[in-house]
């Protein structure tokens, strides 16, 4: 395994933690297209969103995204629940889209001890009735653009790790 392996999927379903343990076992650098994001802006997300809104922080992705193709090898690439726009992402690795339904994800993120502090950093996390029609609207997308759907629902970031590793080695 040499290729870079994105992770992509809705706000809370894991995806950097997955990436962390991922790149762990397979001996592969870890990198967060939201932590870019706030290096590159010196801003944190909810910051950006703020300050210079959606559609800048949607345009910051997509240079995110132009770099990671350019210039990043051997890399777990974790992502924000919207990356799924960047036209470039098939070319950035092998996509994997971490699937979990809205009440599953509410549920682990609010049993979660820094709960409040998880939902205060997500702009898009604050009205839950909107939220919900996101993840409805983002759902086949994010399975038009994955190139396999793990189910994450009830497991273990390590067995979700694990999953990932075995499918494709
Ligand atoms: C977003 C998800 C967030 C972050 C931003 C927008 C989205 O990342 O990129 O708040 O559009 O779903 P996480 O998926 O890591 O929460």
């Amino acid at each position: 395994m040499s290729k870079n392996i994105v992770l992509i999927g809705f706000m809370g379903v894991g995806k950097g933690r997955t990436a962390r343990t991922l790149a762990e076992k397979t001996g592969r650098f870890a990198v967060d297209c939201d932590d870019l994001i706030e290096s590159f802006t010196n801003k944190k997300v909810k910051k950006v969103f703020a300050k210079f809104g959606e559609s800048r922080f949607r345009e910051l992705e997509r240079e995110v995204a132009l770099w990671l193709e350019k210039s990043v090898k051997n890399t777990v690439v974790s992502t924000g629940g919207g990356f799924l726009q960047v036209p470039n992402l098939s070319k950035i690795g092998t996509v994997i889209y971490l699937h979990a339904d809205f009440d599953k994800i509410l549920q682990s993120i609010t049993k979660h001890p820094n709960a409040k502090k998880k939902i205060k950093k997500r702009p898009l996390l604050q009205d839950l009735d909107k939220a919900r029609a996101l993840l409805a609207t983002r759902l086949p997308l994010y399975r038009a653009v994955a190139d396999h759907e793990i189910s994450v629902a009830g497991k273990s970031i390590e067995d979700v790790a694990d999953e990932i590793y075995q499918l494709l080695s």
